[in-house]
């Protein structure tokens, strides 16, 4: 079962609320938001108050994607504001300050992922993986919507996906950039079972559409 995670980085944040509504009614499994420090990544999106007021607005599923450096200083605060999943980077902490964040948010009662940049081979993620919930490859280098698709990160994604089968993990395999009807089938030929998509879901006029044919493609 394919699940499609839409990224609001790609939405109207003047229509937010109409936006996220759109998606949910179309057939969204998770809210994808992206958090970014402008250190981390040379970009900065959105944070913590918004957390909260998307939370306000609906009862998805919020998979919080932190770009941000040093996240353990921050995971609980965005538990506290309404994530239901907290996904930060493998590079962005020191290995003892990684497994605290991990703990910080299962000890929220939330559901925790590691995410991994396109440089860092999935070896680097493996150890963690009994621990997490979900494992995220980014598929471009994060910071921005509507890059391209790196495709020589399918072998990252085969490799995370046979390790969780191989060691009868329950750990969900997302896959963040550059995804759309093109990418799609290569992404989950590959493995990846949660598909995040920005530009190729909101740049659509019709959400619904555009989700079903993501996941379908
Ligand atoms: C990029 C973000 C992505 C981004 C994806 O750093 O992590 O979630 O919104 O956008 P698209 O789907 O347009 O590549
Ligand atoms: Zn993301």
């Amino acid at each position: 079962m394919i699940k499609l995670a839409p990224s609001i980085l790609s939405a109207d944040f003047c229509a937010l609320g109409e936006d996220i509504t759109e998606v949910q009614t179309g057939g969204a499994d998770y809210l994808h938001v992206d958090v970014m420090d402008g250190v981390f990544v040379p970009n900065i999106s959105i944070g913590i108050p918004v957390v909260k007021s998307v939370r306000k607005h609906t009862d998805m599923f919020l998979d919080v994607h932190l770009m941000i450096t040093k996240p353990h200083r921050y995971v609980e605060e965005f538990c506290r504001a309404g994530a239901d999943l907290v996904v930060f980077h493998v590079e962005a902490d020191e290995p003892q300050d990684l497994l605290s964040a991990i703990e910080t948010v299962r000890a929220c009662g939330k559901k925790v992922g590691l995410a991994v940049k396109p440089k860092t081979p999935a070896e680097v993620v493996l150890p963690y993986l009994s621990l997490l919930d979900l494992v995220l490859v980014m598929t471009v280098e994060p910071g921005f919507g509507g890059q391209k698709f790196m495709e020589d990160m399918l072998p990252k994604i085969q490799t995370i996906r046979s390790h969780i089968e191989h060691n009868h993990l329950t750990c969900e395999l997302e896959v963040d950039g550059g995804i759309d009807v093109h990418t799609s089938p290569f992404v989950k030929e590959a493995g990846a079972n949660v598909l995040v998509a920005g530009s190729a879901v909101f740049r659509e006029e019709d959400r619904a559409a555009a989700i079903r044919a993501i996941r379908e493609a």
